[in-house]
């Protein structure tokens, strides 16, 4: 396989932009993340893709919880919070003001909107986990357009 044309090609899938966020211990973290898509209208589930070896995917593989706040459009200063490692910036969340709910996980009262799951599968195969949730809980703060990752400028993925 030629490695331009996988990464073209993967990168050619469209994203949304999210904060995900869980339970560490007694804490809670969140991370902004695009790997995030629904897979079953029933019941309800959702998976999302964790970085191995950072705080997020062990949290949420120890908590079995996580939530995820769906930003508007032009939220690019609460997505940029959320982008570093809580192990290098510490607390990430600072101003950004966070609710919890069902799961106990984060949600942020800027987003959009808001869905929370408990992990019904994990599957460790990539460098990445793949965590599907079934989707407990749900709100809406307001209407308007969820963020996408190509209004950032940024890639993951390829
Ligand atoms: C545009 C962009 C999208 C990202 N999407 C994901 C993602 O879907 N899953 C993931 O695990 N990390 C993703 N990351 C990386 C995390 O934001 C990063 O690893 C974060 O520092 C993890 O936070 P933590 O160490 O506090 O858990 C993305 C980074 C960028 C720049």
């Amino acid at each position: 396989m030629d490695d331009k044309s996988k990464k073209g090609a993967l990168r050619g899938i469209s994203y949304g932009l999210y904060v995900i966020g869980t339970k560490v211990g007694d804490d809670v973290n969140a991370f902004t993340g695009n790997w995030v898509t629904q897979i079953s209208f029933t019941p309800p589930l959702v998976a999302i893709a964790a970085k191995k070896g950072t705080t997020s995917c062990d949290g949420i593989r120890d908590s079995g919880v996580f939530s995820v706040s769906v930003l508007e459009t032009g939220q690019k200063d609460l997505a940029f919070s959320f982008f570093k490692p809580v192990s290098r910036v510490g607390n990430k969340f600072g101003e950004v003001e966070f609710y919890t709910q069902n799961t106990g996980s984060p949600i942020l009262k800027d987003a959009l909107s808001w869905f929370e799951c408990r992990v019904v599968d994990v599957n460790e195969r990539g460098d990445h986990v793949l965590f599907v949730g079934e989707v407990v809980d749900a709100g809406l703060h307001r209407t308007g357009n969820p963020m996408t990752l190509k209004e950032t400028g940024l890639f993951y993925g390829g």
